[in-house]
């Protein structure tokens, strides 16, 4: 079974945490999507991918230049994360996230990993549906100490689909 963590980040945030879930999964394929095409992705049996947000909800922007129609993900175990700052862009927390995996399940991307919003303080986030966040949330800017442990607690929740 082949895996991938599959990350777009701009600062390096997102990168740090797709190094650090991969090597806590034992998974040692962590790729940046601005260096990679759809074929790449769809070698994979299943995926982890992050995206951080920007603009105003935006998906990261390699990302927001990722042409998904290429992507054929059907039946494919997918779980998401996703950095944001929940302080400055309390309205779109983590909207990168939501759209990342929108994209993701319109492409036959069976989700995994959604997570409680206790704990987080925030407006609104397109990253919410019924109630909970589509996949890992975090806040490298504002909550920065909490990230690994949200990161462990959400490793021992996908882990038995990912090892
Ligand atoms: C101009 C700008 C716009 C941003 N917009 C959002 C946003 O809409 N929602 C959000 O949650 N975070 C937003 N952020 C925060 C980034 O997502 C956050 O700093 C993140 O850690 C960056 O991760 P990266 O280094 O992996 O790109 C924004 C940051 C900047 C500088």
């Amino acid at each position: 079974m082949s895996v991938a963590v599959v990350y777009g980040s701009a600062m390096g945030n997102t990168e740090g945490a797709a190094n650090m879930i991969a090597s806590k999964l034992g998974i040692s394929d962590v790729l940046n999507i601005a260096d990679i095409d759809a074929a790449k992705i769809n070698s994979y049996d299943k995926l982890i991918c992050g995206t951080s947000t920007w603009g105003s909800g935006d998906l990261q922007d390699d990302w927001d230049g990722f042409d998904f129609s290429g992507l054929s993900l059907s039946g494919k175990t997918v779980a998401v994360f996703g950095m944001g700052d929940s302080e400055s862009y309390s309205d779109t927390f983590c909207s990168g996230m939501g759209k990342l995996a929108e994209n993701l399940k319109n492409a036959g991307a069976n989700l995994v990993g959604e997570v409680s919003t206790d704990g987080y303080s925030f407006e609104a986030s397109d990253a919410v549906v019924n109630d909970k966040f589509v996949g890992l949330a975090l806040d490298n800017d504002n909550q920065e100490d909490q990230t690994e442990a949200r990161i462990d607690a959400w490793i021992d929740q996908i882990r038995s689909y990912f090892a």
